[in-house]
This record gives C-alpha cells, sequence and structure tokens, in this order.
C-alpha cells in the first residue's frame, strides 16, 4: 500500500517565536495515537528554523522536510544550502522544482532533476513539484506540460529510484488562490502521472508511487481530494500556517485511508 502522506510547506512565512508556537501546538495535536500508523505529516519551515523543528518534534511521529536545496554536494556557492547539511539538521524530505522556484528563481526541470538525484544520493526524499499554469489548461495542453515535466525531473531515474521519490501536483493556477483543483481534475492528471511511469518503468511502477496533491487545500475540502484513488496525500501551503487548519487535513486523511482500507 503506498504511503499517504500530508506536507505542510510554510513557505517564507513565521519566525523564531511564531515557529516555536506552531510546532509545539502541533506537537501536542498530532499525537501518536491520532496520526496512527497510517498518515505521515512532514512539516516543512524555512531554513533557519529547521535546527528549532528538530528540537521540537525530535521525539515525536511528525518528520521534518526542507523547502529547497542546492544541488552541488558543497562549495563555493554563497548562500545556498546543500542536501547534506539538511539531513544533519534531521530533515528526512526536501521538497523540490516548487512552482514558485521555477518562476522567480528560474529553475528548470533539469535543475530540478539534479536536484532529486543529490537529495537521494543524501539520503533524503525529495517531494518533486510538477503542475501546469492556468495558460497552459486553458491552451489544453495540460497533460503534454505534465508529460514533458514528469520526463526531465526523472531523468536517469531507474526503478529503484523512482521508488524512493515522492511527487507532488500543484496545478499553479491552484496555489494561494483559494481555487483548488476538483477531486475529478486533480485526479485526472494523478492517473496520468502514473500511467506514464508504467509506461516508461514497468506496468505496476506507478502503482508504487505515491503522488501529492498540492493547491489551496483546506480541511473543508481534504477529504474529497483525498478519497480519489490516485491521490495519497496534500502538499499544503496556507493551511499549514494554522494548526488547527493543517491538523484537520491530517484527520481528513486518516479517515479516507480508513474509508479505503
Ligand atoms: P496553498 O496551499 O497555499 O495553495 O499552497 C500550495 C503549495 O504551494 C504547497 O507547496
Amino acid at each position: 500500500m503506498r504511503t499517504r502522506l500530508i506536507a505542510g510547506n510554510w513557505k517564507m512565512n513565521m519566525d523564531r517565536h511564531s515557529g516555536a508556537v506552531l510546532l509545539n501546538e502541533l506537537k501536542g495535536i498530532l499525537t501518536p495515537d491520532r496520526i496512527g500508523q497510517s498518515v505521515s505529516v512532514v512539516v516543512c519551515p524555512p531554513f533557519p528554523l529547521l535546527g528549532l523543528a528538530g528540537d521540537i518534534l525530535g521525539s515525536t511521529p511528525l518528520s521534518i522536510g526542507a523547502q529547497n536545496m542546492h544541488h552541488e554536494k558543497g562549495g563555493a556557492y554563497t548562500g545556498e544550502i546543500s542536501a547534506d547539511m539538511l539531513v544533519s539538521f534531521g530533515c528526512r524530505y526536501v521538497i523540490v522544482g516548487h512552482s514558485e522556484r521555477r518562476r522567480y528563481f528560474h529553475e528548470t526541470d533539469e535543475i530540478v532533476n539534479r536536484k532529486a538525484l543529490r537529495a537521494l544520493g543524501s539520503g533524503l526524499t525529495p517531494i518533486i513539484c510538477i503542475g501546469e499554469t492556468l495558460e497552459e489548461r486553458e491552451a489544453g495542453s495540460t497533460m503534454d506540460i505534465i508529460e514533458r515535466q514528469v520526463s526531465g525531473v526523472l531523468e536517469g531515474f531507474d526503478r529503484a529510484m523512482l521508488d524512493r521519490v515522492i511527487l507532488a501536483y500543484e496545478p499553479v493556477w491552484a496555489i494561494g488562490t483559494g481555487k483548488n483543483a476538483t477531486p475529478a481534475q486533480a485526479q485526472e492528471v494523478h492517473r496520468f502521472v502514473r500511467d506514464l511511469l508504467d509506461e516508461r518503468y514497468s506496468p505496476e511502477a506507478g502503482e508504487g508511487v505515491t503522488i501529492l496533491y498540492g493547491g489551496s487545500m483546506k480541511a473543508e475540502n481534504a477529504y474529497d481530494l483525498l478519497s480519489e484513488p490516485d491521490i495519497d496525500g496534500g502538499l499544503v501551503g496556507g493551511a499549514s500556517l494554522d494548526a488547527r487548519q493543517f491538523t484537520g487535513i491530517v484527520d481528513a486523511a486518516c479517515r479516507a485511508r480508513e474509508h479505503q482500507g
């Protein structure tokens, strides 16, 4: 059975004080009893708060992820952060290729691919983001874009490596807009991605890959999205900054999993 996972991407929000408050709230609410074994929960704070997150969440079932990393191993790259540094701060996951990185920092599929490879090499699980813009959707080219991104970001990945990544479908038009993809729209793309992987690797390869949905996911719409057969979890932005919203999404994921058996 695929891993069901809810990840909170705090983006460039929170500081030392507000971050500690939120982390302690999450620790208090998301107890082992509450989330059980069936759902993994990941918190991705900004880099300066990773140490704090490690201290607060260290002995809880919640894992820590970063929002980005550099693709080189180390060296003279002023201002950058390496995968090994993230590991040393207790990170298990790293988001790569978020649409905001692509848009504002000009990251290409090739760079995202190098980051994902480096993350795996350092023992991190990359959460690799893909997704079309509104113009691309309206032009009817969603599936072409998704196909191009999937083959670009997974260039050089063999089957064993595929099993160690998480994909996140985040339609750009749904991010931070309050306008989530409908469950049917998201399901269609998730199924398409699985079929692509089946085609590229082997007939059942896509069935084993965890694929998250991201884009205006909230406690109120999470259950319907997560009840779709190919949507394994969520990459949550705005709603991850509010303990009640975020834990509501985790609860919805637990209910969806129970329902699916
Ligand atoms: P929102 O949940 O704020 O739409 O952001 C989604 C996202 O970009 C998560 O990475």
